[in-house]
Order: structure tokens, then C-alpha cells, then sequence
């Protein structure tokens, strides 16, 4: 039986760890062939192996998402290995502004709009011309880009600009059959979550275990935290959607209200 991504080509952003790993992990699964990107070669080396350990292509490249030339070189480069591209994942995101508007530094709050919202813009604009009817995009946004809460202002406003991407792209390309669509993880157990390094050592389990029985702060009782490999299921199910299905949606897996 074939397999639901066989023959494609997926891209993702941000692969190294966390949402975007896991992404690129079950993507292969399902068949298709990846590109991947991060600013870490190790991370990224490590991701690369397992995909090719399963019999898929991947290109892996060392690129920040919010630099024009690197974006542009790095769509150069699966475009001439695929020509074309069926699936593109914007996950590499940036949360370095996290306290009040009058602490916050000018140059961390302007970055994370840079990484949110000006990578998925360079990347989405280089790749557009390779994908046809039934390619699908899926931007990774937030809760707080959709109400805003205490704090982290440039996270807001950067998921924000995210939403209304999202919206416009949708209904630019519904009528070339590509569909566009949010996902919205709810609290998932990366190294974003827990604010640790990622280079500390800790493990997904490590951060499912913090969080067993206690939520996040801010977050109620009943949310819960979730392991990455379970926004992933979200997101080949998007992926693997007929042309046709839907465009310009919010897909959540949080347990409240947004
Ligand atoms: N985890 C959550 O609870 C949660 C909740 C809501 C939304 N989200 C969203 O889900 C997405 C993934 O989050 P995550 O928690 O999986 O994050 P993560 O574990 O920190 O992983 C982020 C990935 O993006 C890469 N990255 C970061 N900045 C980059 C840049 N400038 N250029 C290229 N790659 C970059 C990182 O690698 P390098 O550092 O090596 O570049 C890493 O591979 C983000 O858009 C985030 O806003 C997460």
C-alpha cells in the first residue's frame, strides 16, 4: 500500500528540534522526500541521518530564516534538487522577548518579529513558484497571536502579523488550488517551552515530566502538555488532505478557548 506523502516533497523550517523535528521525522514516515533548515549543523546533521536512515532524500541546510540571501540560496538549492515542492512547513520561530514593553530590548523584540514574520514571508516568496494545485503551506502560530496576554509583546504582534499572513496567502491561492492553513500547537514539551537550553541536555521527557501535574504558568489546570510527535499527526493530516480541502483555517490542539 502506498504510503500518504509517497512522491512528495516537503520543506520545514526550524527541523533541528522540538515541532519541526518531528515534523520532518513523520513526514518521512509517510513517504515524502525533505528539506530541512535550522542555524545548527549538529541538530540539523542528527535530523538529516534519521530521515535518510528511512529512505528518503533530504536536503539540509544551515540557514536563518530572517537572512534574505541565505533563504534565497537555500530555495535555490531544493529547487534544482526537486523542482518542485508540495509541502511547505513554516516553524522556525523566535520567542526572545518575554517580559514587560518597558523592559524589553529593542533589539530581541525586533528580531522575533524578523524570525516570525519576515522568514515565512523570504521563504514562502522563493518557494511559491515551485508549488502547484493541491501544495499546501502550514504556518506555525500561537494562541498570543490571536490574544494577546501579559508581556512578550513582540511575540504577539509578530504571530499576529502571522494570522493575517496566513489570511492573505489563503486567499491569494485558493484559486491555484493551494491551500493554506494555521496550526496551533497549544503548550508542547521543546526547550521553547521549558525556557532551557537546547543544548543543556534535556530531553522531551524531561519537559513531559516538569509539567506532569502542573501546567505552565498562566496556562489552567486542564491544559495540557504535549509531546511534539502529537503536533505532527495534526500536521500530516494537513498534509495529506485531497486538493481541495481546506484553506485559510486554524487548526488547534490547545484545550481552552483561544
Ligand atoms: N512549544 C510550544 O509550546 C509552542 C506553542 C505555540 C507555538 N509554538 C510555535 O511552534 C514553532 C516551533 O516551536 P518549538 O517549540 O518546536 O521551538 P524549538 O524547540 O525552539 O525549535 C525551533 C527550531 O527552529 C530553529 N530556528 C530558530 N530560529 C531560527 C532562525 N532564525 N532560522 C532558522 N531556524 C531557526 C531552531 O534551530 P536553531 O536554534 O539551530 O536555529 C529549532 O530547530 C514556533 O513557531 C513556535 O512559535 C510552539
Amino acid at each position: 500500500m502506498s504510503k500518504l506523502l509517497e512522491g512528495s516533497v516537503a520543506v520545514i523550517t526550524g527541523a533541528g528540534r522540538g515541532i519541526g523535528r518531528s515534523i520532518a521525522l513523520a513526514f518521512a514516515d509517510a513517504g515524502a522526500d525533505i528539506a530541512i533548515c535550522a542555524r545548527s549543523e549538529t541538530a540539523l546533521q542528527a535530523v538529516k541521518e534519521e530521515i535518510e536512515s528511512k529512505g528518503k532524500t533530504c536536503v539540509s541546510q544551515v540557514v536563518d530564516i530572517a537572512d534574505p540571501d541565505a533563504v534565497e540560496a537555500f530555495c535555490a538549492h531544493i529547487i534544482s534538487k526537486f523542482q518542485t515542492v508540495n509541502i511547505l512547513v513554516n516553524n522556525a520561530g523566535a520567542y526572545l522577548d518575554r517580559g514587560s514593553f518597558e523592559e524589553s530590548n529593542p533589539e530581541d523584540w525586533w528580531r522575533t518579529i524578523e524570525v516570525n514574520v519576515r522568514g515565512p514571508y523570504l521563504i514562502t516568496r522563493h518557494l511559491i513558484s515551485a508549488m502547484g494545485a493541491g501544495a499546501k503551506i502550514m504556518n506555525l502560530n500561537s494562541g498570543k497571536g490571536y490574544s494577546a496576554g501579559q508581556n512578550s509583546s513582540g511575540y504577539h504582534v509578530s504571530k499576529a502579523a502571522l494570522k493575517m499572513f496566513t489570511e492573505s496567502l489563503a486567499n491569494e491561492l485558493w484559486s491555484r488550488q493551494i491551500e493554506v492553513n494555521t496550526i496551533i500547537p497549544g503548550p508542547t514539551a521543546t526547550t521553547t517551552l521549558s525556557r532551557q537550553d537546547p543544548d543543556s541536555g534535556v530531553t522531551t521527557e524531561d519537559i513531559l515530566d516538569r509539567f506532569t501535574n502542573t501546567p505552565p504558568a498562566g496556562l489552567p489546570a486542564w491544559e495540557r502538555v504535549k509531546h511534539p510527535d502529537e503536533v505532527a499527526q495534526l500536521a500530516l493530516q494537513l498534509a495529506s488532505y485531497p486538493t481541495g480541502g481546506p484553506t485559510g483555517q486554524v487548526f488547534s490542539l490547545a484545550r481552552r478557548p483561544l
